[in-house]
């Protein structure tokens, strides 16, 4: 990624962060832009319509709610680009360390991170509170290795394994939750697009919902383009 792409980003979301947070623990501001961009997605603001989505890796509504939003993701391509950003729940068993694991494998491999955002997706239950109830934080930990590992390639176990005594991730995960909290998001998933909250959304945007919202304002950009070319040549 461009540096002047994260510094756009930065420049528009997180002087706030600086501003309102930097009493805080030293890991405030954090080295770079919270959240993980899906596939060729980009952080130029100027070039393309950014969703963001606030997921929880143990959370049914956010598994729920992929499927429709990645189809969207595919059909617009390079005109929508997607920032995921994690908030692990505190009513949520093993919300933290699952958004750990993925903070951990997206420094390891950010081609994996999103896989193993799906892997759990589809073993969530695994994780939840009934259970997980009788094991031990350890054993947990060790369960979520050894899955990651399995994703990410068997090779990877060690540093996955070492991740997680690793405070890096610890506070990358910290990060994701003030983030949230600081956007004043309070459940998942919630989105935004461009920065203002998707209206009407809810837990349950389908495919259709998707296209919506966003098929006028990818419109909006052509003609956009459109009269800026106009322009030039006249
Ligand atoms: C990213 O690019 C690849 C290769 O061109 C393509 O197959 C894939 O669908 C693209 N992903 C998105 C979300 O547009
Ligand atoms: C990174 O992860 C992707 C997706 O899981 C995989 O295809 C690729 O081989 C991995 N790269 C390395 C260097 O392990
Ligand atoms: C947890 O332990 C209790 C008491 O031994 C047992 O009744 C319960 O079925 C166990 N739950 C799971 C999910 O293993
Ligand atoms: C975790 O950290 C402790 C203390 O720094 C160290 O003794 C231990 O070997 C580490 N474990 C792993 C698996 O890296």
């Amino acid at each position: 990624m461009k540096m002047s792409r994260v510094a756009t980003l930065q420049f528009a979301a997180f002087h706030v962060l600086v501003v309102l947070l930097s009493v805080g623990a030293d890991y405030i501001p954090p080295s770079r832009v919270d959240g993980f961009v899906y596939e060729n997605g980009s952080l130029d603001l100027l070039d393309t319509i950014l969703i963001e989505a606030f997921y929880d890796p143990v959370c049914p509504d956010s598994r729920d709610s992929w499927p429709p939003l990645k189809q969207a993701l595919h059909h617009y391509g390079s005109r929508v680009s997607l920032l995921l950003h994690l908030l692990p729940l505190p009513y949520h068993d093993n919300a933290f360390v699952t958004s750990r694991a993925l903070h951990i494998v997206n420094s390891l491999n950010s081609s994996a991170t999103f896989p193993l955002l799906e892997w759990f997706f589809s073993h969530q239950e695994k994780f939840y509170g009934a259970q997980t109830r009788n094991l031990s934080r350890a054993s947990i930990i060790e369960e979520i290795v050894k899955s990651a590992a399995k994703v990410v390639g068997r090779s990877y176990y060690n540093a996955i394994k070492k991740g997680f005594n690793d405070t890096k991730s610890d506070y990358q995960t910290r990060v994701s939750f003030k983030y949230a909290a600081l956007r004043g998001v309070y459940g998942t998933p919630f989105f935004y697009v461009n920065g203002f909250l998707l209206p009407d959304a809810g837990g349950s945007v389908d495919y259709k919902a998707w296209r919506k919202f966003i098929d006028p304002l990818v419109g909006d950009k052509k003609s956009a383009h459109h009269e800026e070319s106009l322009h030039f040549l006249s």
